[in-house]
């Protein structure tokens, strides 16, 4: 096994706020990632996962446990590590009033590249960004997916080893977000190692070779996307809707056709290793659901069952 990248034990911080308790953000977590790994941080809003992301970029210090940054601890050796990560922050920082190559431009002079690389660099990114044609546009005159894989190319001026995103398509349509996917699986093959965030569970799904379930500022859950939905989750699930008012009192009825029973307000679930055979199981009971879907089981239905919510409220 090669050395990890990051490891992170008893990771944790808690923010000060004044006349109040202590926020704790992050409760004490653990965890390692790879070199070429895309490694996730699944989990609803609150979770930690900015927080944590913030720590990994060594731009907030944390209140306890240790944490190692391509072997370098982050409250010791800030500035190297900044200089060998890529970050794309939850909030678009880039300078709306610059263009798309001048964005490129200043921050790789920011990391000390002289001006030629700069130049090359920009024009190489703004290809792999797929923004050529938006070289001379300013910032501020881009779409939302645009104005992302900027961010995304600006990350990668200084030709980092780590790229970290925290929510790279949240708010985007589902165009833009399939395009961002493209170019972040472009990333991984490359052997780029990819942390990321979301609270898309299909974004997990597809992106990341390992996660861990972040809630409250806690680990619920760690592993491949398969393995997680292996361990807490059924192969199939059973959607059935009986309409607002009915979908408890059905659900009391149809403890027996499945494995387990979750009522949602609009739906139930029924957890089950054959959706179809429990939908016949469902009619043989005498229920009549409007409507019925057979689907595989996925990480939003283990994060269901770790904290009994759903990751998007
Ligand atoms: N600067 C801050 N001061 C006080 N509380 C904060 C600050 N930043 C985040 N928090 C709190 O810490 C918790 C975790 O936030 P965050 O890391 O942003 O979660 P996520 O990115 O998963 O949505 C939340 O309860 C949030 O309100
Ligand atoms: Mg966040």
């Amino acid at each position: 096994m090669p050395a990890p990248v990051i490891r992170a034990h008893g990771l944790a911080k808690s923010y000060r706020v004044k006349g109040k308790p202590d926020v704790v953000a992050v409760g004490g977590i653990d965890f390692e990632v790879a070199p070429g790994e895309s490694f996730g941080l699944l989990g609803p809003n609150g979770a930690g996962k900015s927080t944590t992301m913030k720590m990994i970029g060594a731009v907030s210090s944390r209140t306890a446990g240790d944490l190692e940054i391509l072997g370098l601890d982050p409250d010791r050796c800030g500035p190297e590590i900044r200089s060998r990560l890529g970050v794309v922050p939850q909030q678009d920082n880039l300078d709306g009033e610059l263009n798309a190559r001048e964005n490129l431009y200043i921050y790789g002079r920011y990391f000390g590249l002289p001006g030629k690389v700069c130049h090359r660099k920009a024009d190489e990114l703004l290809a792999f960004a797929q923004l050529e044609d938006k070289a001379t546009s300013k910032v501020d005159q881009l779409s939302g997916g645009m104005k992302r894989r900027l961010t995304i190319a600006r990350g990668l001026i200084n030709d980092p080893r780590i790229l970290l995103l925290d929510e790279p398509t949240t708010g985007l349509d589902p165009q833009a977000r399939h395009v961002l996917w493209d170019r972040l699986f472009r990333l991984k093959e490359r052997g780029t190692t990819l942390v990321l965030t979301t609270h898309y569970m299909d974004e997990a799904e597809q992106l990341c070779d390992r996660l861990i379930v972040v809630d409250k500022g806690r680990i619920m859950a760690e592993g491949t996307p398969s393995s997680l939905i292996r361990e807490h989750s059924s192969r199939e699930v059973l959607e059935v809707r009986f309409g607002s008012d009915r979908n408890a009192q059905a659900a009391e009825r149809l403890h027996a056709v499945g494995d387990r029973v979750e009522v949602l307000p609009d739906r139930v679930l029924i957890y089950t290793a054959d959706g179809e055979a429990a939908l016949e199981r469902v009619a043989a009971a005498g229920l009549e659901p409007v409507t019925s879907l057979v689907r595989r089981s996925s990480l939003e239905d283990v994060f269901l069952r770790l904290t009994g919510r759903s990751l998007i409220e």
